[in-house]
C-alpha cells in the first residue's frame, strides 16, 4: 500500500511540474499501482474465501466441515485424520457456525504445524441439554504428537482467539497435554438460548 501510494504521488507531483525526465517516468509508476493494486486485490480475495468456510451457506456447517477436513488431510502428510459429526450442528445459528468451523481450522493448523502426530481425531457431538450440560456442540480434537508443556506455551494467539470467541458466546474451551503424550482440546459451543436469540 505504501509502495502504491509513493507512485501515486510521484505521478501527481510529475504532472504539475512536468519535467520530460519525470514524464517519461509516469508510465512506468502507473504499470506498478496497477500491477500493485492486482496483488492487494487477490491476497484480501484470498483472504477473505479462507475466513469465510466454504459452503456454509449452501451446504451448512457439517459439509463444510466435512471439506475443511478433506483439504486437510492432504496437508498433514503422514497423520491419519479421522472425523465424526452429529449433523444436529447444522442447527446452530451463522454466529456460531463461524465460532465453531475456526475451531477445526485453528487446531488442524496447529496439528499439522506443531503436532507430528501419526492420527488427529476430531469428534464434533450435539447434546440437547439437560444434566448439567448446555444445549450445544462439544468439539474433541485430539491427536497423538509431541503434545506440549501447557505451563508454558509460547505465545497462545490463535488459542487465545479462539476461546475470546467461544466465551463471548457462553462456550468454553479446555486444552489438555503433556509433553509427547499429544494434545487435545474440548471446546463447547452452545446454541442460542430463547432469551440470547431475543436480545
Ligand atoms: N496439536 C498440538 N501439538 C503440540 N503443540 C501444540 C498443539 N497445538 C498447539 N500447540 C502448542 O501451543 C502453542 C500455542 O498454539 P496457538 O495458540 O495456536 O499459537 P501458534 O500456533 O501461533 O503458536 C503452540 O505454539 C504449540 O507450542
Ligand atoms: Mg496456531
Amino acid at each position: 500500500m505504501n509502495v502504491i501510494k509513493i507512485d501515486a504521488v510521484a505521478i501527481r507531483a510529475g504532472l504539475a511540474n512536468m519535467a520530460p525526465e519525470t514524464r517519461a517516468n509516469l508510465p512506468y509508476r502507473a504499470r506498478s499501482i496497477i500491477v500493485n493494486v492486482d496483488m492487494v486485490h487477490e491476497s484480501v480475495a484470498r483472504l477473505i474465501r479462507e475466513l469465510r468456510p466454504v459452503g456454509l451457506d449452501e451446504l451448512g456447517l457439517t459439509a463444510a466441515i466435512e471439506h475443511c477436513a478433506n483439504v486437510w488431510r492432504t496437508r498433514l502428510q503422514t497423520a491419519q485424520l479421522s472425523l465424526t459429526v452429529d449433523e444436529h450442528i447444522d442447527d446452530l445459528d451463522e454466529a456460531r457456525s463461524l465460532v465453531l468451523y475456526p475451531i477445526v481450522q485453528e487446531a488442524l493448523t496447529n496439528c499439522a504445524r506443531r503436532a507430528r502426530a501419526s492420527r488427529v481425531d476430531i469428534q464434533i457431538q450435539w447434546h440437547d441439554g439437560g444434566r448439567g450440560d448446555a444445549r450445544g456442540a462439544l468439539v474433541g480434537i485430539e491427536d497423538d504428537g509431541i503434545g506440549a508443556d501447557l505451563d508454558s506455551l509460547p505465545t497462545e494467539l490463535g488459542l487465545i482467539g479462539m476461546r475470546e470467541r467461544v466465551t463471548a458466546l457462553g462456550g468454553s474451551i479446555a486444552l489438555e497435554s503433556r509433553p509427547r503424550t499429544g494434545f487435545r482440546l474440548a471446546a463447547q459451543v452452545p446454541a442460542a438460548t430463547a432469551e440470547g436469540a431475543a436480545a
